[in-house]
């Protein structure tokens, strides 16, 4: 049966999970970028870093398909709050709502992954953007803010990696438990 995983990555960090993933399951890898063809495929797995919010390409890339196309939709997120976070997932799944109809969303398994920045990599509209959020989050009392926001504020500045490739097993679990 067919399947491709999709990733859309700014940075690299997705990108690194996603070929790990691939090299793991020989489920192909490729970039949203691309506009892989994703008719005709059983599974689908979409792989997209978090930006306020969004996952990257994912609205794109699925904008075009419904439920019954594909069998098993799986969606990975990888971002900087701690996914191990009820409130991280919470957050997560509130904006995945925004970004799928709500039949693929109820259709699609999701999973949390945590990524990596590199303050001195970032382009200048992302760097801008972080700076004027931290700006307005540091006159906020800390208690106000959300895991993405604590996230933000312990990383700001720094390079941090937090990829950790045993977190893609619940994804290959599942991958495996579903095709039996
Ligand atoms: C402008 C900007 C916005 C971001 N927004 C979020 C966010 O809403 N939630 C989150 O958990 N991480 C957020 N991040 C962190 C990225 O999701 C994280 O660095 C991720 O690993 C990036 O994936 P990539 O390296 O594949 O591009 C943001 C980073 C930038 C630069």
């Amino acid at each position: 049966m067919n399947s491709i995983i999709i990733y859309g990555s700014q940075y690299g960090s997705t990108r690194r999970y996603a070929e790990k993933l691939s090299e793991l399951t020989s489920i192909p890898a490729v970039s949203f970028k691309e506009s892989p063809h994703i008719s005709g495929q059983d599974t689908i797995i979409y792989m997209g870093g978090l930006y306020a919010g969004g996952v990257l390409g994912l609205s794109k890339t699925l904008r075009s398909i419904s439920p019954q196309e594909i069998r098993r939709l799986f969606i990975v997120t990888v971002g900087l709050s701690d996914p191990s976070k009820p409130e991280t997932t919470e957050n997560v799944h509130k904006s995945l709502q925004k970004q799928l109809s709500s039949e693929l969303f109820q259709h699609a398994k999701l999973f949390h992954l945590r990524g990596a920045m590199d303050y001195g990599e970032l382009h200048l509209g992302h760097r801008t953007a972080m700076a004027l959020l931290y700006q307005s989050l540091r006159r906020m009392p800390s208690e106000k803010w959300t895991e993405e926001d604590r996230a933000l504020m312990d990383t700001y500045g720094k390079q941090v990696d937090f990829v950790d490739f045993e977190a893609l097993e619940p994804v290959i679990r599942e991958l495996n438990k579903e095709s039996i």
